[in-house]
């Protein structure tokens, strides 16, 4: 199907990322996309629009759902708007933890990786898939450009690592707000 940006409550709404996402995968043709942080959808929505374009692949899309403390979604939710779109088919959507997953990561073509990502985030991530970028497999995660998001109020409440200062060696794909950026 052709490309609208979902209108599906996210960050990356006001600017469309979904746009870089969809042209992405249309780009890449992923069989196996792994999603970390789902919220209600909408990255997961427009991943899922381009291989329904392309005829093929799937996404699994994970999130914490009710057991994160802060903004979240269900479940049944966030499968709703999925169906709302037409795009079940290419999507399963799992209850799990990014934490233990990093641990011993299934297989993907491409990952993305969307669990309000700090700093030590993409370092944790960059160690366990660099391998993985090394052979082909295409890692993104939203963030990454120096400034506003680095700088986002919750980022600094919490002291926490500038993802533009992790060390990562990663390029921002989408400069605008929150930005999206591919590790290398
Ligand atoms: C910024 S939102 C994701 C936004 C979404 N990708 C979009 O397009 O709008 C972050 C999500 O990550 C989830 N999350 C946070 N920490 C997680 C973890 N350790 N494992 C799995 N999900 C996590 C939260 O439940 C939340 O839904």
């Amino acid at each position: 199907m052709q490309y609208q940006n979902p209108d599906i409550e996210s960050s990356f709404q006001k600017n469309d990322i979904g746009r870089t996402l969809y042209d992405l995968v249309l780009k890449e043709k992923p069989k196996i996309i792994i999603e970390w942080g789902t919220l209600y959808g909408y990255s997961t929505v427009a991943m899922a629009m381009a291989l329904d374009e392309l005829g093929s692949g799937h996404i699994v899309g994970y999130d914490l759902f009710e057991d994160y403390k802060y903004k979240h979604s269900t479940m049944e939710q966030t499968q709703a708007n999925i169906d709302r779109y037409g795009v079940s088919k290419y999507v399963t959507l799992k209850k799990g933890d990014f934490d233990i997953w990093i641990q011993n990561p299934e297989p993907f073509d491409l990952l993305h990786v969307d669990i309000s990502n700090k700093g030590d985030t993409i370092a944790l991530l960059y160690d366990a898939v660099k391998d993985r970028v090394a052979t082909g497999a295409t890692v993104i995660f939203e963030g990454g450009a120096p400034g506003e998001r680095d700088e986002i109020e919750w980022m600094k409440k919490y002291g926490l690592k500038k993802i533009s200062d992790s060390g990562v060696p990663y390029k921002v794909i989408d400069e605008r707000f929150p930005s999206l950026s591919q590790l290398i």
